[in-house]
């Protein structure tokens, strides 16, 4: 048996909440894109300590990694299972993307977290920021995949989705590559911070950060859905100004940092 949403009378009415949601998530990322970038870090990681007090108390790690990106795969699973229009579960493209976004939120879940070494506590205020954020964008991005759009299946040979998967898959690999460089810079043990080397870390300091832009942007060219490259959008908007703040954090912290590595962008930013 298929259940309905009872909140929408129509898919129309849905799509409207839903481009209204994009929106809100456009400004208030715009919004916190302008505070990072004049200076306030997101207090979690490196930043926690010593962040204001009215960011909360800390929540572990690994807690929040967990908790904070669930909604992700609960969004992929309830819509998958109770929601869905058989014709997008049917469909190979919307199939594909799905799988692309579970596949992400699968490591970032339940993987990546187990596997963090000395990682640091994040502020009660970031912690729920972020699972605000998840539990909405896995609702948009779900919901669209399963219920909202379905693909044709000669999308799935149209220069667009394949250039975008393409481009996701490799965001993907790189961003599993240099969360390992991350990981591996430190001994079982050890919490403090070494100079990143090796792959894109040659050339900029943010190169996770890159990766997972990379990522994004792909996904929102296979998809060009609303949401998807409301995803991409705010994903850079979010961990841009991070890769800028890690940049300057290491060039104080260290005097033997490599002067040619840029922030973001290789050779440009
Ligand atoms: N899509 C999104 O909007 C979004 C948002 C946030 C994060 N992410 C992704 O989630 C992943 C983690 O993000 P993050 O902000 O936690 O990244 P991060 O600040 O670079 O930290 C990642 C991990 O590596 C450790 N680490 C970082 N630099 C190190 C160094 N120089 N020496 C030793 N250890 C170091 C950190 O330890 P400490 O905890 O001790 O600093 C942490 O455990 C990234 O792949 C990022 O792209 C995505």
């Amino acid at each position: 048996m298929r259940l309905t949403v009872g909140f929408f009378e129509t898919v129309e009415a849905e799509m409207a909440f839903m481009d209204t949601l994009v929106l809100y998530l456009l400004a208030m990322f715009a919004i916190a894109f302008v505070a990072l970038m004049l200076g306030l870090a997101a207090p979690y990681g490196r930043y926690a300590a010593g962040a204001s007090a009215l960011f909360g108390f800390e929540v572990p790690g690994l807690f929040a990694w967990v908790v904070q990106e669930m909604p992700n795969l609960l969004a992929v699973v309830i819509c998958s299972c109770f929601f869905a229009n058989k014709r997008c579960l049917d469909s190979s493209p919307n199939q594909l993307l799905l799988l692309m976004f579970t596949v992400h939120y699968i490591n970032r879940t339940l993987v990546f977290p187990f596997r963090i070494r000395g990682g640091k506590p994040s502020k009660l205020m970031p912690f729920l920021m972020a699972t605000a954020f998840c539990t909405v964008n896995g609702y948009l991005q779900a919901r669209t995949l399963t219920y909202i759009i379905v693909y044709p299946e000669a999308w799935l040979f149209h220069p667009q989705f394949v250039a975008g998967v393409v481009v996701f898959f490799t965001g993907f690999a790189l961003n599993l590559h240099h969360d390992a460089i991350l990981r591996d810079l430190r001994k079982p043990g050890e919490t403090g911070y070494k100079i990143p080397r090796g792959g894109l870390f040659d050339y900029v300091s943010g190169a996770n950060f890159l990766s997972e832009i990379i990522e994004w942007t792909g996904f929102a060219l296979a998809a060009g859905s609303k949401p998807a490259v409301c995803f991409a959008i705010t994903t850079a908007l979010n961990i841009g100004p991070r890769a800028v703040q890690h940049h300057q954090w290491y060039l104080t912290k260290f005097d033997d940092y490599p002067k040619e590595r840029k922030a973001l962008i290789p050779y440009l930013f």
